[in-house]
């Protein structure tokens, strides 16, 4: 047998176990040893990773192993804890199909039986639609049981308002209470160790609630638990806090792993449930999983179905999955003592006597998808290499889902080289052959230290190609909800724009400016780092604000101006003039080449 187990109180297991997560194609939170030691922690089990491989495909399953003492017998098994986790792959095809499913599950099995358990049960992963991709409905019936577990809800995060911030496709009921809770509260988010003390605010609402739910004894975490997720998930565990002037009225933890975000526990008070709060922590964790990168927030299912927490779910517009586990028996003798036995835990179900209670609906048949969710990278061409490029390269490698295939080129000495990791193909020529390849995505790579003319042009020339040119924003930039944004901005570290701008198409916001409240700034305007726009000031079409100006509020700076480095402007500055200087003052009128 060609398997690897990983312990979970082993310090080199973990971080073995980690790494190979981080390497998966699509790993995420729920395989992660951090997420099994909190279990293991609540006395839910021991945690474990086993790694069987077939051929070129390798699969992790993230496991506890646990003790259950049925009338005064000890039986020990494995599952899958809460949350998604499961079967994770690590290599080989992107659809295994059953021949590989059946030699994994079989060693797996066989792992089960020496270890002296009677069955073991990974969950599959509802985003990952791994019941038709493992085809696990040809699995031999001697020895699996597969029971659907029910649906759940996921947001696609493309399906942004960026004037709106917000998802589209909401229902009313959502907008509604997110227009209410975002005049009303205030939010607060914290992430790994930075979130214990809002992790105890959180502890305090989430009981209330699910003591108001009357929830299943199962859902009252030890607040180790907590603890123990938020240090060792670090950056991929955050708590959201709603406020009402200083009172926390909701309160959510949310996990995020490279391409999904989930939903992970909530609770509000009836002050948050007045104010809509917990819709307000929801579209704010699309942002943070948004500048995450992730392509998916997950938001789970309801405690029953069709309940109301399923129809708040629902109602944020998502698609709907479905997922299954997969029971493998390894003593056959004791499963079939097992099932049926009043107090046994899942998975020992009587398909018999199963209700269509959450811990117990097995009766639905396993739903394959339309399409899986983890989309496709998006592919970006560069065009223009200059230290624009660079810099927009830098920022693009924060959001894992976008790869800049290369850049294309007017100076021909630079082909062949590469910057910041990117090859520069060749001439812009090939943009229509690279279009025809489906590389439909583009960034400028020029910037400019005065004249945005050129950028202009490859502007109009991309965008009559048929590119889309994607928007660049710096996860260290800070922009505010209500800014509207043109199409192809990039902003750089550092940067903060304030509520009520109107940026438009094509505009560089350069590391560290700052563009204050109500401005308006034209197409294919550039402003450079550390510029200051105070409120209220407008720039023309084409200008150039040179690094470290300063403009006085309500200015108004016409088209193709160019203001100097370190200038002040204090009075409005007509078309097509350079001013310098403090005060600045015309130096001359703009070249017409
Ligand atoms: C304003 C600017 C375009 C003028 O460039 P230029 O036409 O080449 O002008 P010169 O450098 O020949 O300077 C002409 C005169 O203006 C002065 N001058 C130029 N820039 C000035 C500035 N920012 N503030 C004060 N005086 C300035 C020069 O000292 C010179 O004065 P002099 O004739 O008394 O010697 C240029 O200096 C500038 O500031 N560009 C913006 C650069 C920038 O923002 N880069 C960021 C890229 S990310």
């Amino acid at each position: 047998m060609d398997l690897l187990v990983l312990y979970g109180q082993n310090p080199e297991d973990i971080a073995t176990w980690d790494d190979l997560v981080d390497r998966a194609p699509v790993p995420d939170v729920y395989y992660r040893p951090a997420y099994l030691r909190a279990y293991a922690l609540t006395g839910h089990g021991r945690p474990l990773a086993v790694v069987v491989r077939s051929g070129s495909t390798e699969a992790l399953f993230s496991l506890l192993i646990r003790t259950l003492d049925v009338n005064g017998q000890v039986f020990r098994d494995a599952i899958t804890p809460y949350g998604y986790g499961g079967l994770l792959r690590l290599s080989g095809p992107e659809h295994p199909g059953p021949k590989i499913a059946e030699d994994l599950f079989s060693q797996l099995r066989d792992w089960t039986r020496a270890s002296g358990l009677i069955t073991c049960t990974p969950r599959l992963h509802p985003l990952l639609d791994q019941d038709a991709s493992w085809g696990v409905n040809q699995l031999p019936k001697e020895w699996t049981r597969i029971f659907s577990r029910g649906e759940t809800t996921a947001l696609e995060l493309k399906q942004w308002d960026d004037i709106r911030h917000q998802m589209l496709g909401m229902a009313k009921g959502r907008r509604y209470d997110l227009k209410r809770a975002r005049s009303t509260l205030d939010l607060r988010t914290s992430e790994g160790t930075n979130a214990l003390d809002d992790l105890k605010i959180f502890r305090a609402l989430y009981r209330q609630s699910m003591e108001r739910v009357r929830a299943d004894e199962f859902f009252f975490f030890a607040d180790e638990y907590f603890d123990r997720l938020a240090t060792e998930l670090g950056d991929k565990f955050a708590v959201f806090t709603a406020l009402a002037g200083d009172r926390p009225v909701a309160s959510a933890i949310f996990l995020a792993d490279r391409d999904f975000a989930h939903y992970h526990l909530a609770g509000s008070n009836d002050e948050g449930r007045t104010h809509g709060a917990a819709t307000l922590l929801v579209v704010a964790a699309c942002e943070w999983a948004r500048q995450r990168g992730c392509s998916i927030l997950h938001l789970g299912g309801g405690l029953r179905p069709n309940d109301t927490l399923w129809e708040f779910k629902r109602a944020f517009g998502g698609k709907v999955f479905s997922y299954s586990y997969v029971t493998l028996i390894a003593d056959s003798e004791h499963y079939e003592y097992l099932v049926g036995q009043p107090g046994v835990p899942w998975p020992y179900l009587d398909p018999l006597k199963a209700t269509d209670s959450p811990s117990a609906r097995v009766s639905r048949p396993v739903r394959s998808h339309a399409e899986a969710l983890v989309t496709p990278k998006v592919k970006v061409v560069g065009v223009g290499a200059g230290g624009h490029a660079k810099v927009i390269i830098d920022i693009l490698s924060y959001f894992p889902r976008m790869q800049v295939v290369g850049l294309v080129e007017l100076a021909t000495r630079l082909f062949g080289e590469t910057i910041e990791g990117s090859l520069i193909l060749g001439h812009e020529d090939m943009l229509p052959q690279l279009l025809a390849e489906g590389i439909n995505s583009a960034f400028i790579g020029i910037g400019g230290v005065g004249n945005n003319r050129p950028r202009a042009e490859v502007y109009a020339r991309i965008l009559k190609l048929g590119f889309d040119l994607i928007t660049a924003i710096h996860p260290q930039a800070v922009v505010a909800r209500s800014v509207k944004l043109g199409r192809g901005v990039s902003i750089m570290a550092g940067v903060v724009v304030n509520p009520a701008v109107v940026i438009g198409d094509n505009v560089i916001l350069n590391s560290h400016c700052t563009v204050e409240h109500d401005c308006v700034i034209g197409d294919h305007v550039h402003i450079a780092p550390g510029a200051i726009l105070s409120g209220a000031v407008e720039i023309g079409r084409l200008s150039h604000i040179g690094t470290g100006a300063s403009i006085r509020q309500g200015v108004h700076i016409g088209e193709r101006v160019v203001v100097g480095v370190g200038s002040v402007v204090v009075s409005d500055v007509p078309d097509g003039m350079v001013v310098v200087g403090a005060p600045a003052r015309p130096l001359k009128v703009v070249s017409s080449k």
